[in-house]
């Protein structure tokens, strides 16, 4: 095999938050890290090379994206999501978070309603409330072990909205919106004239029979009504070269977005962003297709562990995402002895589910891309855990993480 998922890479004294900030985050150090999203493997010789050549060349001058660059985005989104885009929808930032922030401070006001349903990456809360917008949440409604959207309620949200922030496929539940429900929502848009953020970061990691449908693909007006956010950091794990591709096809959307970008001088790409974004479009596809069962395996392997060992938690099935949305109910714990649970007993940093909104409460979100081993030992510690009668010294100290978790 020419790629090798199992292998353990010891990414310790590198920086990465995942292993080396745990003492910051969870109180200690000594724990097996499943919570960040970024993956354990490394990245795809395909990828490497191209950036080990960039830095043999040794000289690192300002760099712009060349046609190539352009190209590869586009094949790549004919080839993934068979979506015909343009080049001058294109516009790159310093990531998806960044984006965010830019669309809500240039297309909405203070005090103005925006929507988000929750569980969900919680950066997008944190977006809305730091700029004085106000958010409007319309929970996730879970039924029979799958979530789906409140339709009613979103009507009633999209009533007092200027905007909404969509995450297709959806972080941490793990759904790939079909095309009946990217329908109805696009009624709604046109209905009550909301802008749209588009959050399809994870549109690479898609599991079948599951189809990831872009959002602006869905029709025209829906397009002009929404900046689509993708990057290669989650797919080919480059989330340190911090480089996001938003698609906007809405011209005087676009112009408005580059002016703002421009305004803050944030239209140059770092160098290694754009060779990595550019070699992960252009080589990446093979690596990607090896990828993607050997993630399904690691939830196949944790739900038939926690069948046999801990009835007691159950993983949502995925639909898409390396991030498996765990129901911990079951445990009667509230969330900060759930928390505690996990970090004391288990000796695991997952990331606790009540931080991805009110409907996160008794669920905590683990990291399964990594190897196998990785994730079986996060079950044999979790297992331990079950059988360990001692008390929990204090509630378990979660600080904050960034904004990537
Ligand atoms: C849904 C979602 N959006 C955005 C991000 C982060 O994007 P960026 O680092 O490009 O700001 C993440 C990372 O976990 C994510 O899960």
């Amino acid at each position: 095999m020419k790629y090798n998922f199992d292998a353990l890479i010891n990414r310790e004294n590198t920086s990465c938050i995942k292993w080396d900030f745990l003492e910051a985050f969870f109180g200690q150090d000594r724990l097996h890290p499943m919570w960040v999203a970024d993956m354990d493997f490394q990245t795809p010789p395909e990828i490497l090379i191209p950036m080990q050549e960039r830095v043999s060349h040794g000289v690192f001058g300002y760099t712009a994206k060349s046609d190539e660059f352009y190209n590869s985005v586009i094949t790549w989104f004919k080839k993934r999501y068979n979506w015909s885009i343009r080049k001058s929808w294109i516009v790159t930032t310093p990531g998806v978070v960044p984006a965010l922030n830019l669309m809500i401070q240039e297309f909405t006001k203070e005090g103005d309603g925006i929507i988000i349903q929750s569980p969900v990456y919680f950066p997008f809360k944190d977006s809305i409330l730091i700029n004085n917008r106000k958010l409007l949440d319309n929970q996730l409604v879970l039924k029979n072990g799958h979530y789906e959207i409140d339709w009613q309620n979103l009507e009633t949200c999209a009533k007092s909205a200027k905007m909404i922030v969509l995450c297709s496929p959806h972080n941490p539940v793990s759904r790939v919106w079909t095309i009946q429900e990217l329908n109805r929502l696009s009624e709604l848009c046109k209905k009550y004239d909301l802008l749209v953020f588009s959050d399809e970061i994870h549109a690479d990691i898609i599991f079948k029979p599951h189809k990831h449908i872009t959002t602006a693909s869905v029709n025209k007006d829906l397009a002009n009504r929404t900046i689509s956010a993708f990057a290669t950091s989650k797919t080919f794990n480059l989330a340190g070269l911090q480089l996001s591709v938003n698609i906007i096809p809405n011209k005087k959307i676009r112009d408005r977005f580059n002016k703002s970008l421009e305004k803050l001088h944030l239209n140059m790409s770092n160098i290694f962003g754009i060779t990595g974004t550019q070699a992960a479009y252009t080589h990446g596809e093979q690596w990607l297709d090896k990828l993607l069962p050997y993630l399904w395996q690691n939830y196949v392997f944790v739900k038939t562990y926690l069948e046999e060992h801990i009835p007691e938690i159950t993983a949502i099935e995925p639909e898409g995402t390396f991030l498996l949305w765990l129901d911990c109910r079951k445990l009667g714990l509230n969330d900060e002895e759930l928390s505690a649970f996990f970090v004391q007993k288990a000796n695991l940093a997952l990331t606790n589910g009540i931080m991805f909104g009110p409907g996160g409460s008794g669920f905590m979100r683990m990291n399964i891309g990594c190897p196998r081993q990785s994730v079986l030992k996060g079950m044999v510690n979790l297992k331990k855990a079950m059988n360990d009668n001692s008390t929990i010294q204090s509630p378990a100290k979660q600080n904050s993480p960034p904004k990537d978790c």
